[in-house]
C-alpha cells in the first residue's frame, strides 16, 4: 500500500533525506501522495524504551498488545521472546528484511549527522549520552527487529497496514500503543487524522497509549489540547501521564485513551 492518509508522516522522512529536516515544502499535501515505504528512514527503539515510554507494567506485558507504527523497533521481537502476545502494524512491513536493512544502511549516517547538528534538542544525561551511543542503541534495536522480522511476518506478528483503517476486528487486543508517529509529525498529520487513528486503536483494543506528545523540534504538539476535547466529546476517557522516558527535551508524557465504557481497562 502506498497511499494511506496517515502516511504523510513520511513527508518528514522524505524531506529529511533529500532536503534536510524542518524545511518542509509548502505543498506538503501533494507531497503526501508521494509517500511510499521505499522512502522510509528506518529508526527503531527497544523493548526497554517502549516499556518506559508507555509505563508498561508486568500486567500490561501479559495483555494482547498491538503496536501501531512500530517500524523497525525491537519491541515485538523482544516481547515475543519473553512469551508476550504482540502484533505490530506498519505500512513499512510491505518491504522485506533485505530492503529495510538496505534503507537502514542508506540513511543511518544522515540521521546521526542531523542529530549532531541538533543535539541541543535532546537529553544526553540518561541511557544515551552521545550521538555515537544513540547510533549504537538504535542499531542494536533495529538488528533485533531484522533478525525476528521474516519469521514474525509468517507468524502474523508484522502486519503491513496503516493506522487509519486497522485490519483487525473490534476488541482483538487489550492495549494498542503508538510510538513516535502521532503527535511527532503534527505539522504533516492533521488533527482529524490523529483523531481517526486513536479512535481506531480504541476500537480494536479498548485502550491506547501514545508517546510522545511533542513534535519534531521538541515543541509541544499543536494537536494535544483540541484532540483531548474532541476525544472526551466522543465519550473516550483521556489522561496525560508523565513517564520515565525522555530523549526529546520535554518529551516525557504519554496520552492514555479508553474507548467509551472501557475506562480502567475493563
Ligand atoms: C519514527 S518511526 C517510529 C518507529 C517505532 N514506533 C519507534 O518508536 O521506534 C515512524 C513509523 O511510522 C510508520 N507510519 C507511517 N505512516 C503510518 C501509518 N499511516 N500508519 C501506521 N504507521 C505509519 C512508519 O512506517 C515508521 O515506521
Amino acid at each position: 500500500m502506498s497511499g494511506s492518509s496517515l502516511s504523510v508522516s513520511f513527508v518528514a522522512l522524505v524531506a529529511f533525506s533529500r532536503r534536510g529536516p524542518f524545511r518542509f515544502p509548502k505543498d506538503r499535501v501533494n507531497l503526501a501522495l508521494m509517500y511510499s515505504p521505499q522512502n522510509v528512514v528506518p529508526w527503531g527503539r527497544s523493548f526497554q524504551q517502549y516499556r518506559q515510554m508507555f509505563a508498561l507494567s508486568d500486567d500490561d506485558l501479559g495483555r494482547r498488545i498491538l503496536g501501531c507504527a512500530d517500524g523497525p523497533a525491537s519491541f515485538n521481537a523482544e516481547l515475543t521472546q519473553k512469551g508476550g502476545r504482540v502484533v505490530s502494524c506498519d505500512p513499512l512491513y510491505e518491504l522485506d528484511a533485505q530492503r529495510i536493512s538496505d534503507r537502514i544502511d542508506e540513511t543511518y549516517e544522515q540521521v546521526l549527522a542531523w542529530t549532531r547538528q541538533n543535539r541541543e534538542r535532546y537529553v544526553w544525561t540518561g541511557e544515551i549520552s552521545s550521538v555515537a551511543e544513540l547510533g549504537r542503541v538504535r542499531l542494536e534495536a533495529m538488528q533485533l527487529f531484522l533478525d525476528d522480522y521474516e519469521a514474525g511476518r509468517v507468524q502474523g506478528r508484522y502486519v503491513a497496514d496503516g493506522l487509519s483503517n486497522l485490519p483487525f476486528a473490534d476488541s482483538s487486543f487489550d492495549l494498542a500503543i503508538c510510538s513516535h508517529f502521532l503527535f511527532l509529525y503534527s505539522e504533516q498529520v492533521s488533527e482529524a487524522l490523529h483523531f481517526a487513528g486513536i479512535r481506531e486503536m480504541c476500537r480494536v483494543a479498548g485502550e491506547c497509549r501514545v508517546f510522545p506528545l511533542v513534535e519534531v523540534g521538541s515543541i509541544p504538539s499543536r494537536h494535544v489540547d483540541p484532540l483531548l476535547a474532541r476525544l472526551e466529546d466522543a465519550g473516550m476517557a483521556t489522561s496525560v501521564e508523565r513517564v520515565e522516558y525522555e530523549f526529546q527535551k520535554g518529551g516525557n508524557e504519554m496520552l492514555r485513551v479508553f474507548a467509551p465504557g472501557r475506562q480502567s481497562g475493563q
